[in-house]
């Protein structure tokens, strides 16, 4: 599999990588019941052996769980050369110090059992201390080696330009901004993100590239998703979205029976981002893998792009 510079950093990702929200965490996803460590171990060596190399996680995900398991199995599996490892540093209300976030990151490292990560991502900008306080503090673990490169999560326009030109001046690349982007949330690409980001070369990871399993294809008005989700795409959001899953699979039987999920993940990769959808056992792994390694047409894209604006969310 090819790799990706992220921005201007020193590290090169997979197109697409593996997010692990769900890995270990019981408030949203069905960890312990639905899966366990031995499907999530299954589903990194999976990724690993097909050639991803790139894993997200963060401090917030199953208060560090994530993170736990993840060290795990990069000691259990000796796989510390071949993984690039994200994570990410909650900027809550208790934080007021720069040096908060360095305290923060060495605990990560401590669960991940690493010296240092390969990118370090402000998990969203916060609305009590300052975008500069945390880019300078993002800064200061780069000097202190604990981290490869930088990244922020969920900034918007005008808080990436912000948070790019401060670390700018003190030398460090802006490598990502990780954001939702997806068939049902394409707000990126008229919002001038995907134009800034460019501009800037600052790589853009797609967090919930599934937008959180709905572009599975699995879910319909009479099987609802479980729990939490259920409640948010309810009934009246899956009626809604039918015809766009309709085109999905027909597309999707075009490229020799791809599924809609694959459909999903190279639409996002057409659009020059970096996906990193959750995987909870081998079996999705290795569908998600599925979505490399070929490309929607031009005119297939723009089909999906129509399809979806009814519905975004
Ligand atoms: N920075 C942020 O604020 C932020 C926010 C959200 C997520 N993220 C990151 O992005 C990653 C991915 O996002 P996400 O976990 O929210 O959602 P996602 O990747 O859009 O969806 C993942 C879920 O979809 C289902 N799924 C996975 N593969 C599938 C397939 N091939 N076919 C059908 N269903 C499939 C699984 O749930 P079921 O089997 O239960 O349906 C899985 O847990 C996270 O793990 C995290 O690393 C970051």
């Amino acid at each position: 599999m090819e790799r990706i510079r992220l921005g201007k950093s020193d590290v090169y990702v997979s197109p697409l990588g593996l997010g692990t929200w769900a890995w270990g965490d019981t408030s949203v996803w069905d960890y312990g019941e639905s899966y366990d460590d031995e499907d999530l171990m299954q589903s990194y060596n999976a990724s690993l052996e097909s050639g991803i190399n790139f894993i997200d996680t963060a401090e917030a995900y199953a208060e560090g769980k994530s993170e736990s398991i993840i060290g795990r199995f990069v000691s259990e599996t000796s796989t510390r050369k071949q993984v690039i490892i994200a994570t990410k540093f909650v900027p809550s209300r208790l934080r007021i110090l720069r040096s908060q976030l360095v305290a923060a990151l060495r605990r990560s490292l401590r669960r991940l059992g690493l010296s240092h990560v390969d990118l370090y991502q402000i998990h969203w900008p916060g609305d009590f201390i300052p975008i500069e306080t945390w880019m300078h503090a993002l800064a200061d673990a780069v000097e202190a080696g604990l981290t490869r490169a930088v990244g922020v999560s969920n900034f918007s326009v005008e808080e990436t330009k912000r948070a790019h030109a401060i670390l700018a001046a003190r030398g460090v690349p802006l490598a990502s901004n990780q954001i939702p982007y997806n068939l049902l949330h394409s707000m990126p690409q008229r919002n001038g993100m995907a134009d800034l980001c460019r501009e800037l070369d600052v790589t853009i990871i797609a967090h919930s590239p599934l937008c959180q399993g709905m572009l599975g294809g699995k879910f319909t008005p009479t099987h609802p998703p479980p729990g939490l989700r259920g409640r948010k795409y309810d009934h009246d959001f899956l009626i809604k979205t039918k015809p766009l899953l309709g085109l999905m699979k027909e597309i999707g039987h075009a490229h020799d029976g791809k599924s809609p999920a694959q459909v999903a993940l190279n639409w996002t990769m057409c659009k020059g981002a970096v996906p990193i959808p959750g995987a909870k056992n081998v079996k999705q792994a290795r569908e998600n893998l599925g979505s490399h390694g070929w490309r929607l047409s031009d005119g297939e894209v723009r089909a999906l792009d129509k399809a979806s604006e009814a519905v975004q969310i």
